[in-house]
């Protein structure tokens, strides 16, 4: 299941993805904006954000204006990698190399083919893992995210495995601090946090 979202900016586009994944049989949740009324774009790209963040999608796709502001957001939310898309390649490789698990588009921006172009090679393209799947590079990549911790500091993270397997094998456990961003992330580190 996945889930799509979008402010009124990002609301036309919607529809006709919607469309697309239904005739292609995706299954997919709705969570909004459903008019064109002005409304809130965080708030929409958090909800979609923190359903995959917590396993209960599998991969979200976020529609505003540009995609820019939704992206932002949705970043913001620990374990979420979303890669803001105006091309096909990189549609492809936001997945191959950066395992990222939403997208967004912007509905002002891109033209509905493209659109559903780039929104099948993301939904489709698996993670190739290898040397991208180095768990000092996404390791590095999402804390930075949520704690601008420094690569070094880092021995041991864990983080649930729907979110990303490869951390299960991160680098050792050494004495160290224990840290809880929330959102079951636990770091732990040593030195001064
Ligand atoms: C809404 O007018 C617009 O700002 C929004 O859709 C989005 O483009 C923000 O990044």
């Amino acid at each position: 299941m996945i889930v799509i979202a979008s402010d009124h900016g990002g609301y036309a586009l919607k529809q006709e993805l919607m469309a697309h994944l239904k005739e292609k049989g995706v299954e997919f949740e709705d969570i909004g904006t459903y008019s064109e009324a002005s409304c809130n774009y965080p708030e929409y790209a958090e909800r979609a954000a923190r359903g995959v963040a917590e396993g209960k999608y599998e991969k979200g796709i976020l529609v505003c204006g540009t995609g820019i502001g939704m992206s932002l957001a949705a970043n913001k939310i620990p374990g979420i990698r979303c890669a803001l898309l105006s091309d096909c390649f990189s549609a492809e490789m936001c997945r191959a190399h950066n395992n990222a698990n939403m997208c967004a588009l912007g509905g002002r921006v891109t033209g509905p083919e493209l659109a559903k172009r780039m929104v099948d090679l993301f939904l489709t393209t698996e993670f190739l893992g290898g040397r991208h799947a180095d768990p000092k590079v996404l390791v590095q990549m999402d804390t930075y995210a949520v704690g601008g911790i420094k690569p070094e500091q880092i021995h041991f993270l864990y983080a649930p495995t729907h979110l990303n397997p490869t951390y299960e094998y991160g680098v050792s456990f050494e004495r160290g601090t224990y840290v809880d961003y929330g959102d079951r992330r636990q770091v732990f580190i040593s030195g001064t946090a």
